[in-house]
């Protein structure tokens, strides 16, 4: 089946998509978009996460033709026009987690820093620990002990001017 979806804010079709195949798999592997990470594919990890029409889901858990006539927006598309460090065109949330130290692996943090992102959208100043826990409570790391993690939320929503949706 054909499915058209707009992503990043751009119209993209995919062709001969198997009635089986995941958002995720049609970002990856069609739309040449790798930054939504296939980590579990169960719904488990959170490493998959994206926009669908605002809000976070993941992509891994959404049938591509569930996708059809919607908007998406990936990790990459939240660089798109970036945060103040305009210089290289990272969203402020993404300068964050490189600052705060909490990339390692690097594998969950597409997912969290979109999750990361909702959660800022939906909050004013710097988000109690018990809110940020809660919102990246689907998101699994194992490799930084999720302090670091937090101190970049904390740290993006410190720096933060008003923070709009996407
Ligand atoms: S790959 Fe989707 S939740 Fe793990
Ligand atoms: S940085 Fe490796 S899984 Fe999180």
């Amino acid at each position: 089946m054909r499915v058209n979806v707009t992503v990043n804010g751009r119209p993209m079709t995919a062709d001969d998509v198997w009635e089986g195949e995941s958002l995720l798999y049609v970002l990856r592997e069609r739309l040449g978009l790798p930054g939504a990470k296939n980590a579990c594919e169960q719904g488990e990890c959170g490493s998959c996460t994206v926009y669908l029409d605002g809000a976070p889901v993941c992509a891994c858990l959404v049938a591509a033709g569930q996708a059809e006539g919607r908007e998406v927006v990936t990790v990459e598309g939240l660089a798109v026009g970036g945060g103040p460090s305009g210089e290289t065109g990272l969203h402020e949330v993404q300068r964050a987690f490189v600052d705060a130290g909490a990339v390692q692996c690097g594998f969950c943090t597409p997912g969290l820093v979109v999750q990361a992102h909702a959660l800022l959208a939906g909050a004013e100043g710097v988000p109690p620990d018990a809110d940020i826990r809660e919102a990246l409570a689907g998101n699994l790391c194992r490799c930084t002990g999720y302090e670091k993690i937090l101190d970049a939320v904390r740290l993006a929503a410190s720096r933060r001017h008003p923070h709009p949706p996407p």
